[in-house]
């Protein structure tokens, strides 16, 4: 098959959590409380799919599998994509917009203000994410792409703050993270070298 049409497979791929979350929530499966269980989990297909967007280069060239990183744009869009919904739905559902209620939360609760500062991050990546952005911008593009290191750690921090059902998949967060730092730092050093 012609990677053009591995490459589009990337959007139904992402597009299928959300479009169960929704089957979900609409069939009332969501629990007690459907609401925060919507938002938590957009939170966290947000962060895999950021953590697996970041982990596609690494792999391909350890694995010798040129092909993965043809997803990595997409997922990364989704990634933005479902950190946005996160962030609609809390306003929404969880704040139905009232100012008072906002402020009062962000006094409240730091890891608000963390996963905001996540979000902001992504919003210059997501606005040069096309072919065309990257080729305009050349050396630039790459620089400016780096913004997803603060991301994605503001993301892993803010998940460490908010998770109830202990560390152990904030420990697999933290781990992820640290090999791709690893690699980045390696990489970066080889590259300063030469
Ligand atoms: C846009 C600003 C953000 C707001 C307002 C926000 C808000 C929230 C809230 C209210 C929760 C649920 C906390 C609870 O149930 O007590 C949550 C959980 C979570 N958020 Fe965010 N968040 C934001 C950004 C982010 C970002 C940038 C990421 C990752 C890329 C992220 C990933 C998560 C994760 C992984 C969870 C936990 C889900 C779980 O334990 O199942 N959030 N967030």
């Amino acid at each position: 098959m012609k990677t053009r049409y591995w490459t589009w497979l990337g959007w139904p791929l992402g597009a299928a959590p959300l479009a169960w979350l929704v089957l979900e929530a609409a069939s009332g499966q969501l629990g007690p409380d459907p609401a925060e269980v919507f938002v938590e989990r957009l939170g966290w297909w947000a962060l895999v799919l950021l953590l697996t967007c970041l982990t596609m280069r690494p792999a391909a060239q350890l694995l010798r599998v040129p092909g993965l990183v043809v997803w990595r744009r997409t997922f990364g869009v989704w990634a933005f994509g479902y950190v946005s919904l996160h962030f609609l739905a809390w306003a929404t559902l969880l704040l139905g917009w009232d100012p008072n209620y906002l402020g009062e939360e962000l006094g409240k609760r730091p890891y608000i203000i963390v996963g905001l500062l996540g979000w902001l991050a992504m919003w210059p990546l997501a606005a040069t994410s096309t072919r065309k952005a990257r080729r305009r911008m050349g050396a630039r593009w790459a620089k400016l792409h780096r913004l997803v290191f603060p991301a994605v750690i503001l993301g892993v921090v803010h998940q460490s703050w908010v998770q109830k059902s202990g560390y152990g998949e904030t420990l697999i967060f933290a781990l992820v993270l640290a090999m791709l730092l690893i690699y980045r730092g390696l990489k970066d050093h080889r590259l300063s070298n030469k």
